[in-house]
């Protein structure tokens, strides 16, 4: 049997790794997940957590249907009663899904955020994988400009509290979908002139969903798109006046931001801001977080009018871009004692200790495995454990054994019932003690 797993995917394992595969230390993981627990908890966003998989027509009628992730990269199965079910592809749907169903804008919970597993059928390369760990964001009941703001600066803090630097912001408006509409028309007229330059992607994006087209990476396509209509003059009065009040509140909180006119994005629920954010560390998959205002989602999926915004940010690039830019991922919290008994005895007696002490917050590994002390000790080590103990029969016998601190090799000679008092006092952080 293959036990790698499948393509696309990997492992987070707390075993050390490859200078290649660093980002999947599970060590890091944690550090980052707490960064993003405590963060949202501070913008007031309460944990949400969804199915990581929906029906089909839920993605096809928020993302879209002529999207690429819905299009060319959805996990689709059809389960045992027939039902066409998919992988989510990404957590703004299920979101909204949710907030309908338990009817939470009846609630104060309308801040939420996620972090999980989304799935696209892509073809793997570095920072793109068919399995990825997104923490999203949605906060839904306000259609003002200081939201969206909310939503970028929440977005830019977690990759400042994660150490993360040099990255640039993207912005544009997209306007109301009316705007969307007048624009898209006046876009596809020009286009449909110049439709021989276009490549078989666009011009099948030309029919489907022309505003996909200024996302182009084909050099001649971006050429000609120089000269075409540009969407900010399709914006409204209102449409311009809400994105003005955007990038002044940026102003105010001194985020500096980059003005991207053919920013669309490859979801079709935007209205009015969308953003990216990318960082100069990573290589052709350089977006490690995007989102923007989707106003008309909830209704569209059968709830009230609530306008709302948020984002996502790919955990794996999150934690490529701060190994790339050496940043440190703390000091996690370390077993404080690694006990290693000798003999039937010496086991059931710690096997108790184990438990009484685990009782009193002291984080033990009992190890039942090692042959010898020596082995012991290494891998107590492996662990990072603080402290380390033997005990057989001669410690049962006098009631006393030797403590020994790994880092410094200190031993302190301790009566067997003052250990947990010992450890308490030395080893365990004042927050931590009960
Ligand atoms: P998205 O831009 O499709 O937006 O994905 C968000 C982030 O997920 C990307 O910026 C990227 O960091 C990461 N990502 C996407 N695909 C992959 C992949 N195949 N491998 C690794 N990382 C990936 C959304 O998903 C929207 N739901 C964001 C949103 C929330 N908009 C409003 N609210």
């Amino acid at each position: 049997m293959n036990h790698a797993p499948p393509k696309g995917t990997y492992d987070a394992t707390p075993s050390p790794q490859s200078e290649e595969f660093a980002w999947r230390d599970s060590k890091k993981w944690a550090f980052v997940e707490s960064i993003a627990r405590d963060l949202a908890a501070i913008f007031g966003c309460s944990f949400l957590s969804t199915p990581i998989f929906e029906n089909v027509e839920l993605y096809l009628r928020s993302v879209g249907e002529t999207s690429d992730i819905v299009s060319k990269e959805m996990y689709t199965f059809e389960d045992r009663a027939k039902r066409l079910m998919a992988l989510r592809p990404e957590g703004t749907a299920s979101a909204v899904r949710a907030f309908i169903d338990k009817r939470l804008y009846e609630t104060p919970f309308k801040r939420l955020f996620y972090i999980g597993p989304m799935f696209r059928y892509e073809r793997p390369q570095s920072g793109r994988y068919r399995q990825h760990q997104q923490l999203g964001i949605e906060l839904f009941g306000s259609s003002s400009a200081e939201v969206d703001v909310e939503a970028i600066h929440l977005m830019l803090e977690f990759y400042k509290r994660c150490g993360l630097k040099d990255l640039t912001l993207n912005l544009n408006s997209l306007g109301t979908r009316t705007c969307q509409k007048n624009y898209t028309a006046s876009l596809k007229a020009f286009l449909e002139k110049h439709k021989n330059t276009l490549g078989e992607d666009s011009k099948k994006r030309l029919e489907t969903n022309p505003l996909r087209i200024l996302d182009t990476k084909n050099p001649e396509e971006k050429k000609l798109l120089e000269s075409a209509p540009k969407l900010a003059d399709s914006l409204s009065e209102d449409s311009k006046k809400h994105f003005e009040c955007v990038l002044s509140l940026l102003d105010t909180l001194d985020i500096s931001y980059t003005l991207c006119p053919n920013l669309v994005r490859g979801l079709d629920y935007y209205t009015h801001t969308v953003f990216e954010v990318t960082s100069s560390s990573l290589g052709a998959q350089n977006s490690i977080g995007g989102g923007g205002r989707y106003d008309h989602l909830v209704k569209e999926l059968g709830g009230p009018e609530v306008p709302a915004v948020g984002f996502a940010t790919g955990l794996e690039r999150v934690i490529q871009t701060m190994i790339a830019q050496n940043v440190s991922f703390g000091t996690h919290a370390p077993l404080i004692l690694s006990l290693f008994p000798i003999g039937e005895k010496a086991r059931k007696h710690a096997f108790k200790m184990t438990a009484q002490l685990r009782e009193s917050g002291i984080s033990v590994s009992l190890d039942l495995s090692s042959k010898n002390p020596t082995v012991a000790v290494q891998n107590a080590l492996k662990l990072d454990s603080l402290y380390f103990v033997v005990l057989g029969e001669d410690e049962l016998d006098s009631g006393k054994l030797i403590l020994k601190h790994l880092e410094s090799r200190k031993e302190t000679p301790l009566a067997l019932d003052q250990v947990s008092e010992f450890l308490n006092e030395h080893a365990l952080p004042p927050h931590k003690k009960p």
